[in-house]
């Protein structure tokens, strides 16, 4: 089977040229002049359009348990999600609960993903309980493919994991040649100010921000970056919101060290007044780090233009407001934590073109190919090129859309992005060769998407 994208402006994060892309099977056979005399079983239209490698997203949550839900996205419907969005690659969180070893852990989130997914995808580990079976079994967890492990200074008695274990599993880390994610906020501080507020009779939603200060997640991340530092260990911070924390990391990559960030479209479109709206609505906004004040969000694109920040993920975490936010009413402690968003991430990001905030391949390189290379899947992933996964997508720039809950396809019952008004739109959809969205609807196939091996990262001197 083959498939010629024609007439498009091919966007890479090396620039833009225009050329037609052949696709032969699952990959990019070439890049070709513009008419260049081709035979191919398919032709997809793209003039007028640019066609960019698929989207990475590299922080989603489907079927998360938390607080005592799951979050409402199964791998089919949040990786069918993605594929509307122009996501073809997610890379998702299994969670290890306490006393679980981090080998059963993995089995049991092949054994939700595997052939549910519509997209590619891979996991990242999450480990709850740092401990010596725990740090040996690293290892196995790198050579399966799965080479990033996720550890939190928030949820104390949760996931949360002291310094001397954060510590230990940077050291691991740093051995097996491995990345931790951070999620950095002082929990053992946060939950002091969020008892005190319970005790005050302050259960709104706007108090889970007010409760989680951007010092405190600006505090966490230069400890984060001390503890790396101390154990030569490659640092990722995940879902950075605030200027606090964007300050430290700034420093320390122009320290030359292994530090990267990601923040996610809620904090550069999002605020802490919308966790204050009236009623239980601001419940739709509580995700740990909190929406913060609205001026963080210019120092966020700033970083983003300077690369201060690497890219940017969604955290995708959804819970439906009417039946699992609703657990949270009269406590803002208990709502769970978590905002919708695998389906708008690359039309988010476009607006920072249409704004001027970022360039074109710009835009391509934070949504794609540095996520790519940053978690051990480019070339293959990332990048429109010979050789290449033939994920692509064709997106209108010119096209207009409103974020709406009634017609976005993320299984949940809201949109934080309700009523925006974007410039630029998704066409159509490759993954690995095949069509899986064009102008009739979703062509592709739950179980199509194949767990990816990853290796290491590209960025690490
Ligand atoms: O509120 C959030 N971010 N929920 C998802 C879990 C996490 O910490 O990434
Ligand atoms: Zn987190
Ligand atoms: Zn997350």
């Amino acid at each position: 089977m083959s498939t010629l994208v024609a007439g498009g402006l091919v966007v890479n994060a090396t620039g833009a040229v225009e050329a037609d892309v052949l696709v032969v099977g699952e990959r990019v056979a070439a890049l070709l002049a513009p008419g260049f005399p081709v035979e191919a079983d398919e032709v997809v239209d793209a003039t007028g359009k640019y066609v960019i490698p698929g989207a990475v997203d590299a922080h989603t949550h489907m079927e998360m348990p938390f607080g005592g839900t799951f979050s409402a996205d199964t791998f089919a419907t949040g990786t069918t999600a993605a594929a509307w969005g122009g996501t073809t690659t997610i890379i998702d969180f299994a969670v290890q609960a306490k006393g679980a070893s981090l080998l059963s852990t993995l089995d049991r989130w092949h054994a939700k993903a595997d052939g549910n997914c519509a997209v590619d995808y891979g996991f990242h580990m999450i480990v709850s309980d740092v401990n010596d079976t725990s740090l040996k079994e690293m290892e196995s967890c790198a050579n399966a493919g799965v080479n990033t492990f996720k550890l939190f200074m928030a949820y104390p008695g949760v996931f949360y994991a002291t310094d001397g274990e954060i510590l230990r599993a940077m050291a691991r880390s740093r051995e097996i040649g491995a990345t931790v994610m951070m999620h950095a906020e002082n929990g053992i501080a946060i939950d002091q100010l969020v008892a005190r507020a319970l005790a005050e009779g302050r259960t709104a939603p706007v108090e889970h921000g007010l409760t989680r200060p951007p010092e405190l997640e600006g505090e966490a991340t230069s400890r984060a970056i001390t503890l790396a530092a101390v154990t030569g260990c490659p640092l990722y911070v995940v879902h950075l919101s605030a200027a606090q924390a964007l300050d430290a990391v700034g420093r320390a990559r122009a320290e030359g060290r292994n530090v990267f960030a990601e923040t996610c479209p809620q904090y550069l479109y999002l605020s802490l007044a919308d966790l204050a709206k009236p009623g239980f609505e601001g419940a739709k906004y509580v995700a740990s780090p909190p929406p913060r004040p609205a001026w963080h969000q210019a120092e966020l694109w700033r970083g983003l233009r300077t690369n201060a920040l690497s890219a940017v993920s969604t955290d995708h975490c959804p819970f439906c407001f009417a039946e699992q936010k609703e657990l949270g009413r009269g406590d803002f402690s208990r709502i769970p934590n978590g905002i919708p968003g695998v389906e708008h991430r690359v039309d988010l990001l476009h607006q920072g073109v249409v704004r001027g905030e970022i360039g074109l391949a710009r835009w391509v390189e934070i949504c794609s190919t540095t996520p790519a290379r940053l978690f051990g899947l480019h070339p293959r992933k990332g990048v429109v090129a010979p050789g290449a996964d033939a994920d692509l997508v064709v997106y209108d720039p010119n096209a207009r859309q409103t974020i709406s809950a009634a017609t976005h396809h993320m299984n949940v019952d809201y949109s934080a992005y309700e009523g925006f008004e974007l410039t630029g739109k998704v066409d159509v959809v490759l993954s690995r060769g095949r069509v899986v969205v064009d102008g009739s609807g979703f062509r592709g196939a739950v179980g199509h998407g194949r767990f990816l091996t990853r290796g290491p990262n590209e960025y690490l001197v």
